[in-house]
């Protein structure tokens, strides 16, 4: 009899994990997920187990996490009890609120992107999904985070892996982005392909397009997909074989110098027909940035926008030296591509995206006083998405069905429910950091000032943005260089990328 009642008993849980929508785990692990939970709750050393990260560097801690659960299923935006930072920390910023708060924005501005040679400008929403590539997420992840998109308005990159079915099923604004390899733009022996980089991106839901010349995970080697995730429907979609993984090259074949690499830009807008067109990188050294500026008189045509990715980013696969050594943090690589475009005078021409651990209101409120103009955001997303950083996106065995192509792994990610989750993230995200924007006396990002962040030098003592760093003034650079750029500015040359050793003139 009791054995019957426990059966019973079994098969309800069975049942109730298989059919609720909200959790990826129970779906995929019914009744013994529920231990996971039950672990979770009762020690929160067990919590700080399952970690990680949050601002610079440090990983993804336990509050920006569940903060990331919780805004995404609309639960709730306040706290109990009082920050877990130590706020004296030295090195921890702070924002200086104002004393005469005003009423933050109901509507949530927009960031037109597209410059004089563009026909086809379009308004970026300040927070987005940032390049995930179908191949490292699921069918069903990349269904959830377009149908969000499209629910929020806000724009979806398709990261490097080519444009799927999946991208275009839930209606969705689309950022095309190619890569070393060209993935949905290649010949067949892998070179660019421009008739076919004409067809796709004239498609109506690609927006903009976008050259990816590195990832901060990952700068100085390609995107890879390891076999066991390339099913037939990927292999076709990239145009590559099932039978080994799949790797972009480390270096590009449509652009050698800073000038070349201009001209590609123009090009990808031409053949898009005059939609937005610009790059994504992980910061070098400021001389290759200033080579690129040169460049950019010297072509007379500026990309539409740079997408800023700092070294802190993350990855579906990348050896471990590459994402903790190589590449620039976000906060100095911004604050490079904003100054030299204010020092050149191209500022107002181009646009700045930001990524790197973009988790909260407050990230973008921050990254937006170091000079980004708008945010996309990868792993928050695939928290939305229920992702509880397993750590297997590169073994195909996600216990959530976001990063596996096992289809029945799949089935864990509802794709309505989930659609919900990445709206709701990506809605009241935004929404906090106007809210915070307000308590500093502003609502619109334009009015945001580095003076209005600060951070911890010691015990008592701490220096704002304005202070601790030098802002240029528009075309500063071809008078009055300031010291610290002079060198940088002089080795700059449009006709070439440099080795990676004289950043900052040493
Ligand atoms: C699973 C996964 C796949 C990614 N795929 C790409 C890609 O195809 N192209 C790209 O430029 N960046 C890719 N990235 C990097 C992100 O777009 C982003 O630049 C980086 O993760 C920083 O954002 P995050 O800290 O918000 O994750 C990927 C990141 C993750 C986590």
């Amino acid at each position: 009899m009791t054995g019957t009642a426990t059966a019973v008993g079994l098969g309800a849980v069975v049942a109730y994990d298989l059919l609720q929508k909200r959790s990826g785990v129970l779906r995929n692990y019914p009744v013994i997920g529920h231990g996971r939970t039950l672990l979770l709750k009762i020690r929160p050393e067990i919590q700080q187990y399952f970690i990680e990260r949050d601002w610079d560097g440090r990983p993804f801690d336990k509050t920006s996490r569940e903060l990331i659960y919780s805004r995404s299923r609309d639960d709730k935006s306040e706290e109990s009890f009082g920050t877990v930072h130590d706020v004296t920390a030295e090195g921890k910023e702070w924002f200086v609120h104002s004393i005469t708060p005003v009423k933050p924005l109901v509507d949530p501005p927009r960031i037109p992107v597209g410059g004089t040679d563009c026909n086809k400008p379009y308004d970026m929403a300040l927070l987005n999904v940032s390049s995930m590539s179908y191949g490292s997420l699921s069918a069903h992840a990349i269904q959830a985070l377009n149908a969000g998109a499209a629910k929020g308005n806000f724009a979806h990159d398709t990261g490097e892996g080519g444009i799927s079915p999946h991208h275009l099923a839930g209606g969705g604004d689309l950022v095309w982005e190619i890569g070393t390899a060209y993935f949905g733009a290649r010949t067949n022996d892998g070179a660019f392909d421009p008739q076919k980089f004409a067809d796709q991106s004239s498609m109506d839901a690609v927006k903009m397009v976008s050259l990816k010349l590195s990832q901060g995970a990952k700068p100085g080697i390609g995107g890879v997909l390891p076999q066991g995730k390339i099913t037939e429907e990927i292999a076709e979609i990239r145009g590559v074989p099932r039978d080994k993984k799949c790797v972009s090259p480390p270096y590009h074949t449509v652009f050698s110098t800073p000038v070349e690499l201009i001209e590609f830009i123009a090009s990808m807008r031409e053949l898009s027909g005059g939609k937005p067109a610009g790059f994504k990188l992980c910061v070098t050294s400021q001389r290759d940035v200033l080579a690129i500026c040169k460049a950019i008189h010297q072509v007379g045509t500026a990309p539409d926008f740079i997408i800023v990715d700092g070294s802190e980013g993350g990855t579906g696969a990348a050896p471990v030296e590459f994402e903790d050594y190589i590449g620039m943090p976000l906060t100095q690589g911004l604050m490079t591509v904003h100054n030299a475009l204010v020092g050149t005078g191209l500022r107002n021409q181009i646009r700045i995206g930001a990524s790197g651990k973009v988790a909260e209101g407050s990230d973008l409120v921050r990254r937006m006083l170091q000079g980004a103009d708008y945010l996309n955001s990868a792993r928050a997303m695939m928290m939305a998405l229920g992702c509880i950083q397993a750590m297997r996106c590169a073994e195909n065995t996600c216990p959530v069905g976001v990063a596996t192509q096992n289809k029945r792994r799949q089935l864990a990610l509802h794709v309505p429910t989930k659609t919900e989750y990445v709206y709701n993230y990506q809605r009241n995200t935004v929404r906090e950091a106007l809210r915070v924007m307000a308590a500093l006396g502003v609502q619109h990002p334009d009015d945001l000032h580095p003076a209005m962040l600060r951070r911890n030098l010691s015990e008592g003592q701490s220096a704002s943005y304005a202070e601790l760093y030098e802002w240029l003034e528009p075309g500063q650079l071809y008078g009055d260089a300031p010291e610290q750029w002079q060198q940088a500015w002089q080795e700059a040359s449009p006709d070439r990328f440099g080795p990676g050793s004289t950043y900052m003139s040493k």
